[in-house]
């Protein structure tokens, strides 16, 4: 989405260092780049470039070729603005740039309220950062500080409205990544506030505005006071809300998820993601989660899941013979899983029949300004989950052309965030075996001969295929709940594995049964950039 593909590059000098960057770079990019930083606001990779903010002022000297000489610019240029360009020569450390900082910061933190020991923004605020490094240690200012109101955005967005820098980066972001430009900065001088045009509530990918406000001004109702960042851990994930497959930070205290953020990554989401996937991590705490291994009245131990569920296959193939055994593999599976359900039911029936589960359709693709697309299908890996059938091969069918009445062994899959899996797969009659692996209570789970509590993706770790067919990894970020482990424990004993589980041991028998199993991992921005 942001990378050029023929890229040039220029060589140039920022504070006497030679450094390298693309020809179409800004010094300010550059900079970041090569992990000197200069201090900004008003700038951010993926918006237009206003150079407001005065913060990322430079000098810079310039090759004169009448003169034969480099000659110094008279003026500060904003290095968010100015393209590099051969043997440019930056400085961004000149007594006349510092004190522009200095003035600068003096001027941010003119009626700025003195919030920090309770604002969400604590910790990870370009405010407190750049006044600490690059502006003054007391104010001078002895006027009372203008006051503006707290006004609510949108159901997940409140902005503190005298915390606000003016940066404009959330206005740009309305207008030119979601489209709708909800937002402008209304009345003049001291008075200037970010308003919302009355009648226009924000859009589906409101919460990307508290992630890119570079002060606590914007902030996510359902992060506000609930932790102090410097507590929180993240981990790299993939979202599961849809097909596309944004990558996204899941940081969570103590085992105890708090929010998702965007991770950057240009051939998926950018730096983006939506308000449906977000705040998806909340169903990790709902109260109906199945959580206990049971088989009828009787409960088991993690470490007997492997036991029991190859006993009760073994004991269905024996009373009824091949052929009649099923396996519905949820698109809301990582692809080792389906990998490891779908060998240990052929390792018991060779003949058994290999479903993919439904996918969830909810309405049209949403496309935005910027090409961000919410997919239509709910589930995160229907891709994976077509790719390893396929390949499995033998009985197969569409979960539509299936006569559930004639099978008599079904082992389900599920995890669905939005719908009861007996809506999904609405059952006739109970078979003679029905297995029931899920994450949530439903009428299937309460019928089920066997139920097995599924792990959340975020208590698991994997890879899913998204619908460019892009395999993306996740990690583990919190444990399940007490009592449970995640699925692949129990699995990979299944398929005779030994040790610990880790989803990265099954990958190269994966890559070899696929034939290749290539993994994207998005580039890593610097970690100047905000
Ligand atoms: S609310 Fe935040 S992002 Fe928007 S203009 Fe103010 S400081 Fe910038
Ligand atoms: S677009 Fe899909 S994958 Fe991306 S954040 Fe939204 S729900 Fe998650
Ligand atoms: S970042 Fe350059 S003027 Fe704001």
């Amino acid at each position: 989405m942001s990378e050029s593909k023929e890229e040039k590059f220029v060589k140039l000098q920022i504070d006497g260092v030679e450094v390298h960057a693309r020809s179409t770079d800004n010094i300010l990019r550059a900079a970041l780049d090569n992990d000197i930083e200069i201090p900004y606001y008003c700038w951010h990779p993926a918006l237009s470039v206003p150079a407001s903010c005065r913060l990322c002022l430079v000098e810079i000297d310039e090759w004169n070729p009448k003169s034969g000489l480099y000659q110094r610019n008279p003026k500060l240029i904003p290095s968010c603005q100015y393209q590099v360009r051969q043997n440019l020569r930056v400085w961004t450390k000149t007594e006349k740039v510092l004190a522009n900082r200095r003035a600068v910061m003096e001027f941010y933190l003119l009626n700025h309220p003195l919030d920090c020991p309770i604002c969400d923004k604590a910790g990870e605020c370009f405010l407190q950062d750049y006044s600490y490094r690059h502006g003054n240690a007391q104010s001078r200012m002895i006027e009372p500080k203008t006051i503006q109101p707290k006004k609510d955005l949108s159901e997940h967005v409140l902005i503190y409205s005298d915390r606000c820098i003016l940066c404009g980066r959330c206005v740009r972001f309305c207008r030119e990544i979601s489209g709708k430009g909800e937002l402008a900065i209304v009345n003049r001088g001291d008075r200037c506030e970010i308003d919302q045009f009355s009648g226009r509530t924000m859009h589906e990918m409101s919460g990307n505005v508290c992630d890119i406000c570079p002060v606590g001004s914007l902030t996510d109702k359902e992060f506000l006071f609930r932790e102090r960042v410097w507590y929180l851990t993240s981990h790299p994930s993939v979202c599961a809300g849809c097909a596309t497959g944004c990558t996204i930070w899941a940081d969570h205290r103590d085992e105890r998820l708090a929010r998702f953020r965007p991770r950057f990554n240009p051939k998926v989401n950018d730096f983006w993601m939506c308000d449906l996937g977000r705040y998806l991590w909340k169903n990790t705490y709902r109260p109906d989660r199945l959580m206990r291994y049971h088989a009828g009245k009787k409960f088991y131990r993690a470490d007997q899941v492997a036991d029991l569920v190859d006993h009760t296959l073994r004991n269905f193939k024996n009373q009824h013979g091949e052929g009649k055994l099923a396996a519905v593999l949820s698109p809301m599976l990582d692809n080792e899983l389906i990998y490891m359900i779908c060998k240990v039911v052929r390792q018991i029936d060779p003949n058994a029949f290999l479903i993919p589960g439904p996918q969830v359709v909810d309405a049209p693709d949403k496309k935005f300004k910027s090409g961000f697309t919410i997919s239509s299908d709910r589930t995160p890996n229907i891709a994976g989950v077509k790719k390893i059938l396929a390949r499995f091969g033998g009985n197969q069918a569409d979960l539509s052309q299936i006569a559930f009445d004639k099978l008599r062994g079904l082992w389900i899959t599920g995890g669905y965030f939005a719908t009861p899996l007996d809506q999904l797969i609405p059952l006739p009659v109970k078979p003679d075996m029905l297995i029931v692996q899920d994450s949530f209570v439903s009428r299937l789970s309460e019928m089920a001969d066997v139920i097995l509590p599924m792990a959340i993706w975020l208590e698991r770790e994997g890879s899913f295929t998204n619908r460019q067919e892009m395999i993306q990894l996740f990690q583990r970020v919190v444990i399940p709940p007490m009592g449970m482990v995640q699925d692949g424990h129990w699995l990979a004993r299944m398929v005779g594995l030994k040790g610990t589980y880790r989803a990265e041991i099954l990958r190269s028998e994966l890559a070899e049964f696929l034939g290749g199993f290539d993994i994207y991992e998005p580039p890593k921005l610097g970690r100047l950039f905000h």
